[in-house]
């Protein structure tokens, strides 16, 4: 061939066909983790020196092993809640350091970093603490933030609530939001007992976005680079504007911000998935009243069955009182027949021939 497609992305040939399918069906539903966003942090850590990261909100830590891989010597990853699997996986990575507390608290007590990953807790007063804790002690870092946009923007989502006091924490609901009306809906994007979800959407102190807006609001610098990428839940980053480091970073990380295809792809995507979560509830509702209707249909067919046998032993007795009443009217019309003839024979005993009669009581009844 004298030509080929200038796309590092498997499309497949004539004699397999089905490659980029493949792919799509390796991928998980519903793209959530940092690492998808691997070619906007190759910008990061080509345009600026990284050596020590801060990854707030660690999870299964995909992300975590992507920051040491792009060059990040010590990895510092903050989660309260490490699993067993991230505990011992952290164990045997060298530049990976487990932190087991809650962020902003954690921050006071690790190195200062060059870039700082804020993923944790999304709501406005962790969020909030989060940015000015960053930007009073580390003023010249990367910072990149994830969920800035639906559904965490300007809603916040609660992990522990408790660790947000009550007069800034909103009231919170277990039902999720969905793109297709404005309300929760228990069909809608559902933490499952992780997290719960504010009730009502926008207003001040609510939201990621809305902590990033009022933290450079009030930041000690003015001078700040923001980046917004519309994809998969929203990726921000934020470079004070020092030097030509940041410069370059913020244009080179342009065209991802400032693309319509993927805010439509974005829309589509969060459109589809809560699409998918609603059809998934209703069909669990199906099949719970599936259940219920084979439950009464058992009860049911149980009762007929029940019914059934109460009439074969109702039509077996009225069968044989039947046959009892039948043996009866036999045993009486013997006994009548038996008594005729005893009374006939009795009068002809002592009579002569030619002068008996029957009279009217010699008859059988
Ligand atoms: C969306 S997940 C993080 C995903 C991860 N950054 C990735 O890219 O794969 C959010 C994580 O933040 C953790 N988290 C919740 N509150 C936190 C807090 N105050 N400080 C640090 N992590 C927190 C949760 O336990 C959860 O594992």
């Amino acid at each position: 061939m004298s030509f080929s497609f200038d796309c590092p992305h498997r499309i497949g040939s004539r004699h397999d066909p089905h490659a980029q399918t493949r792919e799509a069906r390796q991928q998980e539903l519903l793209l959530h983790s940092m690492s998808v966003y691997r070619e906007l942090f190759e910008l990061v850590f080509e345009h600026r020196r990284i050596t020590t990261t801060v990854e707030i909100g660690v999870e299964s830590g995909r992300g975590s092993a992507m920051y040491a891989e792009l060059g990040a010597s010590d990895v510092y990853c903050v989660e309260p809640e490490p699993s067993d699997e991230l505990r011992s996986y952290m164990g045997e990575q060298d530049a990976l350091h487990l932190v087991e507390r809650p962020s902003p608290e954690a921050l006071d007590t690790i190195p200062i970093a060059d870039l700082y990953i804020v993923d944790g807790d999304h709501n406005y007063a962790v969020v909030r603490r989060e940015l000015d804790w960053i930007l009073n002690n580390a003023p010249d870092a990367v910072i990149v933030l994830h969920d800035v946009l639906w559904p965490c923007a300007r809603r916040d989502l609660y992990y522990e609530p408790s660790s947000v006091r009550p007069a800034e924490r909103h009231p919170a609901s277990a039902d999720g939001p969905t793109v297709w009306h404005d309300e929760l809906t228990p069909a809608g994007l559902v933490g499952l007992g992780a997290f719960r979800t504010a009730k009502h959407a926008g207003g001040e102190r609510n939201g990621v976005i809305t902590a990033v807006e009022d933290a450079l609001e009030q930041a000690p610098d003015d001078r700040w680079h923001c980046v917004l990428v519309p994809a998969v839940f929203g990726l921000g980053l934020l470079v004070r504007r020092t030097d030509t480091s940041a410069e370059n970073l913020v244009e080179a990380l342009r065209p991802y911000g400032r693309s319509r295809l993927l805010a439509a792809m974005e829309n589509n995507r969060i459109a589809l998935y809560t699409r998918v979560l609603q059809l998934q509830y209703e069909a669990a509702g199906r099949a719970v009243d599936a259940d219920r209707l084979a439950e009464e249909i058992a009860r049911a067919s149980n009762e007929k069955q029940n019914l059934a046998t109460a009439l074969d032993e109702a039509v077996a007795e009225s069968e044989a009182l039947r046959r009892q009443n039948r043996l009866l009217r036999q045993q009486l019309d013997d006994l009548a027949n038996r008594t005729v003839a005893n009374r006939i024979r009795a009068r002809f005993r002592g009579t002569s021939p030619g002068r008996f009669a029957i009279s009217a009581e010699d008859s059988p009844s």
